[in-house]
């Protein structure tokens, strides 16, 4: 961990120590690569998918990190609660902290033209949402304690959605995901599997709006292509 990192487990911990909690939110089982013709959806204990309202309802006003302290809205996600395919990207940032729906900004509209002319979807039938449910300050990257402390939602968002595909939007997103350390050129345009789903790792629109060469766009477009080729292979 960086010098960055140990100030922000710090600065949590003493967070902790304040808000009277006795219990430190322990990381969930690691996720198992496969590739997507082994795949299979998850269920929960039950059999029974768990319903996004009642997650959402679980997360209440949360203040389990610090992030909570300067958000103005939890950004949960937003879509169809039975979608194919689930596009997770890293935190809100100003725009979606202040509508409190993922994807709203700059990098929302790429999103949306990645969504419409290139899968040919509408932005309703899929559904979008984050690694963090809170506004890093400055829109930073996240800590680890932060992904710690709201990384169980998000799995419990994809098990309750099941969907056909994860599309992660950059490197955040794939290694809360797939717990690997590889850098983006090595994990995009390949196959991973989260509990038996397929994840497609893509650069993060942002990413894409600061390089918007031909080169990254291809490459976003390949992965796109692949995404829909396995949604087609039924
Ligand atoms: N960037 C993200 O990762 N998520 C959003 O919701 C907006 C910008």
């Amino acid at each position: 961990m960086d010098v960055e990192g140990l100030r922000a487990l710090k600065e949590y911990l003493e967070y902790l120590i304040e808000s009277d909690v006795d219990a430190i939110p322990l990381p969930q089982p690691s996720a198992r690569t496969v590739p997507p013709a082994e795949a299979c959806s998850i269920e929960g204990e039950s059999g029974e998918s768990e319903e996004l309202e009642a997650i959402r309802d679980d997360l209440g006003d949360c203040s389990r990190c610090p992030l909570s302290r300067a958000r103005k809205k939890i950004v949960f996600g937003q879509g169809n609660p039975s979608a194919d395919i689930l596009f997770v990207g890293e935190a809100p940032g100003g725009e979606e902290d202040r509508t409190g729906l993922p994807f709203v900004g700059r990098a929302g509209q790429l999103l949306n033209q990645i969504i419409e002319n290139g899968m040919g979807l509408s932005r309703a039938e899929v559904y979008i949402c984050n690694v963090l449910k809170c506004r890093p300050p400055s829109n930073r990257t996240p800590q680890e304690v932060e992904v710690l402390a709201c990384l169980a939602f998000l799995k419990r968002q994809i098990a309750a959605i099941r969907p056909r595909v994860i599309v992660s939007l950059g490197l955040p997103a794939a290694r809360a995901l797939l717990e690997v350390d590889k850098p983006m050129h090595q994990l995009r345009g390949t196959w991973h599997a989260y509990e038996g789903i397929p994840v497609m790792p893509t650069f993060h629109p942002a990413y894409v709006l600061r390089n918007y060469t031909v080169p990254i766009r291809r490459q976003v477009w390949e992965d796109v292509k692949e995404v829909i080729r396995l949604l087609q292979e039924g």
